[in-house]
């Protein structure tokens, strides 16, 4: 059994990207895998500079979650593609999340960490590209990326708005990747 640490990166209620999330963290759950919901993408978090950072020290949520990814086996994203990237918001959360309390670049939360990328977009590719960024990012962090990315393109049709179910395929998607991330994230004892 593990602990993830999951992060969306949209803060829209009827976000297509959290519910990819959840997609994906259900069909983890069901291999007894354990969810920790973390807000690293909160557009409320102070924009990253290296004057606020001196001014007003590391936000409390980055603290939190620096730690969390720190004593968890793997972490989720789910990345909305905003022209063609991740979105400001997301960048801003794990850029600030890549120093320490006294403002040192310290990377070791995401060293050797399993992550595992989601994305949907109402689009046909899914957010592929913003996805493909991502996954580089996180590799030049030290994270060790999940090669298959759970994308949902064509979101309106995939899912239905009265319903917090995606279609079949997506799902059947969902399960198939969380058991090849469960296997990856298996380290040799
Ligand atoms: C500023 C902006 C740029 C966008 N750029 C892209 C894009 O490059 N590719 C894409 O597929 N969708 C793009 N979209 C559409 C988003 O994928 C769509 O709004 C999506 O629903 C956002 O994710 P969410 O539903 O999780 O909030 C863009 C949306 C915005 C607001």
């Amino acid at each position: 059994m593990a602990h993830f640490v999951a992060v969306s990166g949209s803060d829209r209620a009827e976000s297509f990207n959290t519910r990819t999330l959840a997609l994906a963290t259900k069909s983890l759950k069901a291999q007894k895998h354990t969810i920790e919901n973390a807000p690293l993408a909160d557009p409320r978090l102070p924009l990253y500079s290296q004057v606020v950072e001196i001014e007003q020290g590391q936000p409390p949520e980055v603290t939190a979650f620096r730690h969390t990814l720190l004593n968890s086996d793997g972490l989720i994203i789910a990345c909305p593609e905003f022209n063609g990237l991740m979105p400001p918001a997301l960048l801003n959360g794990l850029t600030w999340s890549t120093r320490d309390t006294k403002g040192n670049p310290d990377l070791k939360p995401f060293y050797l960490t399993p992550c595992l990328i989601v994305s949907s977009s109402p689009g046909g590719l899914g957010g592929i590209r913003a996805a493909s960024q991502l996954a580089n990012y996180l590799l030049g962090l030290g994270g060790l990326i999940y090669p298959e990315f759970l994308l949902v393109a064509n979101a309106y049709q995939a899912y239905d708005p009265n319903s917090s179910e995606s279609l079949v395929p997506f799902s059947q998607k969902a399960e198939q990747i969380a058991e090849g991330f469960s296997r990856f994230c298996e380290r040799p004892s």
